[in-house]
């Protein structure tokens, strides 16, 4: 074998201590409440149903909600292996019990956030397993970086993840407001019932963690929040606004077309000013702790806001 190859190897250590004393009673309780709220997608929403009433759609439409639907889908898988790299790394870290199941359950349940929305996508008009536009296909692989990952500690980089997580639940509560029919608008209830645990696990480790990172850390931790934000989650997936022009006017016309007919999506427009408030709601949250959370020019404008300013 070559000496290049036996580099990228991946060498299990030595597992032990395999940590089962409980460490964190707040992150146990988490999982009990995930083992009790466990849904399933395949059997929980009635899509036979679902199927007769958006077969009354204008094709267009349907079209669009596939769309929309996918993209939903594909983001949904997105957080798979951001989680699977995350348990990996609580294992070789020997971390307790409870972190690791609520990491096993963070992957389960972006995986059946991931079921449902295929199965939406199915039956508007057929789930796309891959992007058609260039752009997304280009884009969409570097959502998750494991090398900013890599960079900050375990809980510091878990904790940005579930900064987005809050985003994107501000997002689903519109989109949850936007359906019209039962079986999207149930898949989107039972996901943000795992979000919100998820969001939950954040405020739990910033609570512990937070205090004892050092200001370098705390200032790298903002840094990778804006970085991903503007780089990836801008770019058509929380919202349009950092497309190049002509996908930003032909995927902001399908979302607008889907949300109209309450297909579970938000408009273009909307969109914005939900990321704002939610970005908002973020630099309060991480205010107490002095992370400072670089502007963000496409949310914030360009001229400086002196009220968070004056907190960071
Ligand atoms: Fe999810
Ligand atoms: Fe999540």
């Amino acid at each position: 074998m070559e000496a290049s190859m036996l580099e990228e190897t991946i060498q299990n250590p030595n597992p032990y201590p395999i940590v089962a004393e409980p460490h964190y009673e707040d992150v146990w309780h988490l999982c009990q409440q995930a083992r009790d709220l466990a849904w399933d997608p395949a059997r929980d929403i009635d899509w036979e149903k679902l199927k007769e009433e958006l077969a009354e759609l204008p094709a267009e439409v349907r079209e669009a909600g596939a769309e929309w639907w996918s993209l939903r889908a594909w983001m949904e898988h997105g957080a798979t292996p951001y989680g699977a790299e995350r348990f990996r790394q609580a294992v070789f870290e020997h971390l307790p019990f409870e972190i690791k199941q609520h990491v096993a359950n963070f992957i389960m349940e972006e995986l059946r956030h991931h079921e449902a929305s295929f199965r939406i996508a199915d039956v508007l008009g057929g789930y796309q397993p891959q992007p058609r536009s260039d752009y997304f296909k280009l884009v969409i692989p570097k959502f998750h970086d494991e090398k900013d990952e890599r960079q900050m500690s375990f809980y510091a980089g878990m904790a940005v993840n579930t900064l987005f997580e809050q985003l994107s639940g501000e997002l689903l509560t519109a989109r949850y407001r936007n359906a019209r029919y039962e079986g999207i608008r149930e898949s989107c209830k039972l996901i943000l019932r795992d979000e919100a645990r998820h969001i939950q696990f954040g405020r739990i480790l910033m609570r512990r963690f937070f205090e004892s990172l050092s200001m370098e850390e705390k200032e790298m931790l903002g840094t990778k929040f804006a970085k991903k934000l503007r780089g990836s989650l801008l770019n058509g997936v929380y919202s349009v606004v950092n497309l190049s022009a002509d996908e930003r006017k032909r995927s902001g016309r399908a979302r607008a077309l889907a949300a109209e007919y309450g297909l579970g999506a938000t408009h273009p427009d909307e969109e914005v000013d939900i990321i704002a408030s939610a970005l908002a709601q973020i630099r309060e949250d991480v205010a107490p702790f002095d992370v400072p959370i670089p502007r963000i020019p496409e949310v914030e404008g360009e001229v400086d806001a002196p009220e968070w300013r004056a907190m960071a």
